[in-house]
């Protein structure tokens, strides 16, 4: 359902930032189906090579690096969503691509089922933080300045490494309430590339509930005029 909506706002002539994760499939389906039924000439920016090789086996054309992107809009998944529509990505560990891409862009949705939606981002769902690997454990050593727990991620029993060639340490906090601070304070430590910090990027939050679709635009939203 959340996949089908997000597709009806694609124009013609867009350019796309495509996102990460299970829930982005339903939104890639839906649009290789209007590229095929209606011929919508449109050209998408992946944020991972998972997305990339989905997006081609469905037809949908890409683009690379060759120019500076201006995207009409970005839709992607996430992992938790606030009332002020801030979120936590970086789940599938895709967190610095989407962060680009969803800065790149006009509009930026997100679509979620109704499990994500918190009155405060934290805990049960961590914090990824992407590190570089040289010195991780120094990096580490800076994340837990706080207190919380961190971990790194592992995949296989050896550290995930991200599409980047990088570390997820995750950081288990247990209540986030004020995220912009926390970002910029993440951004100060060497050795950090980005968090999965969303914060004041997004323009409408597509929420699939029992009772069907529900849209919920954050302050300031464009969408809401
Ligand atoms: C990828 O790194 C994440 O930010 C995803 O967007 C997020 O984890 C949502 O994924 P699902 O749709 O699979 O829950």
């Amino acid at each position: 359902m959340v996949g089908q909506k997000a597709a009806e706002y694609v124009r013609d002539g867009h350019l796309l930032g495509l996102g990460t994760g299970s829930t982005i499939r339903f939104f890639l389906d839906a649009l290789g189906q209007r590229i095929q039924s209606e011929g919508l000439t449109i050209r998408g920016v992946p944020t991972s090579q998972a997305t990339a090789d989905y997006a081609t086996k469905l037809g949908i054309p890409l683009l690379g690096n060759e120019v500076p992107w201006d995207i009409d809009l970005a839709i992607d998944g996430a992992d938790q969503v606030d009332p002020q529509g801030h979120l936590i990505k970086g789940g599938g560990g895709a967190l610095l691509r989407e962060k680009i891409v969803a800065q790149a862009a006009r509009s930026f949705i997100v679509i979620v089922d109704q499990n994500k939606l918190r009155p405060q981002l934290g805990l049960p769902f961590p914090l990824p933080v992407e590190v570089i690997p040289f010195g991780w454990r120094t990096t580490q050593r800076h994340l837990e300045q706080w207190g919380w727990e961190t971990r790194l991620r592992e995949h296989h029993h050896q550290p995930f490494v991200t599409d980047n060639g990088n570390y997820i340490v995750d950081m288990h906090i247990p209540s986030i309430p004020n995220p912009l601070e926390l970002e910029r304070q993440l951004h100060d430590i060497p050795g950090v590339v980005e968090c999965g910090l969303f914060v004041g990027v997004t323009s409408l939050v597509i929420v699939g509930t029992d009772q069907g679709i529900q849209l919920t635009y954050p302050p300031g939203s464009e969408f809401s005029n």
